[in-house]
């Protein structure tokens, strides 16, 4: 075989395969935040998942708060500033503990989901 043909051909393969698609071109970002209708468990649960339950899921060692679960949620938001924390208002040990605070789309499906009614939904 060629050697030369075949260090060409891997050479074209090389570039085709560094090939990659832009995602906010592919998919224009078409940023509205939707907060009608939140839902605790397409909305809620999975925000929280990545953002809380690292420290406050269930048999956590780093939080006596826990708020894994629909009921476990409504009782920290009744008796702690939960929103207070999100939101990082003074006063209220800002949440998450040491991290960047949540992005606005986030708190205001919070937001939005208690002054919902915090449906178990
Ligand atoms: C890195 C760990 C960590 C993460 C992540 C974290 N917390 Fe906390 N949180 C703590 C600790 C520690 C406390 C202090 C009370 C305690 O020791 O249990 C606390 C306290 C709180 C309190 C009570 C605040 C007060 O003033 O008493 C709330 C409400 C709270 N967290 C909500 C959240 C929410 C909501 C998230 C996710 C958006 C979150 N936390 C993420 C560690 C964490």
């Amino acid at each position: 075989m060629n050697v030369k043909l075949c260090v060409l051909g891997l050479f074209i393969l090389s570039l085709s395969s560094c090939y990659y698609d832009s995602e906010d071109k592919l998919y224009p970002i078409t940023s509205t935040c939707d907060t009608l209708n939140v839902s605790y468990t397409n909305d809620i649960n999975p925000i929280l998942q990545n953002r809380c339950y690292s420290c406050h899921g269930n048999n956590n060692t780093v939080s006596v708060y826990e708020f894994e679960g629909y009921t476990d949620l409504v009782a920290i938001i009744a008796s702690q500033n939960f929103l207070g924390a999100i939101k990082r208002v003074s006063g209220v040990i800002a949440m998450p503990q040491g991290g960047d605070k949540l992005p606005d789309c986030e708190i205001n499906t919070i937001e939005a989901w208690i002054n919902q009614g915090k449906k178990n939904n």
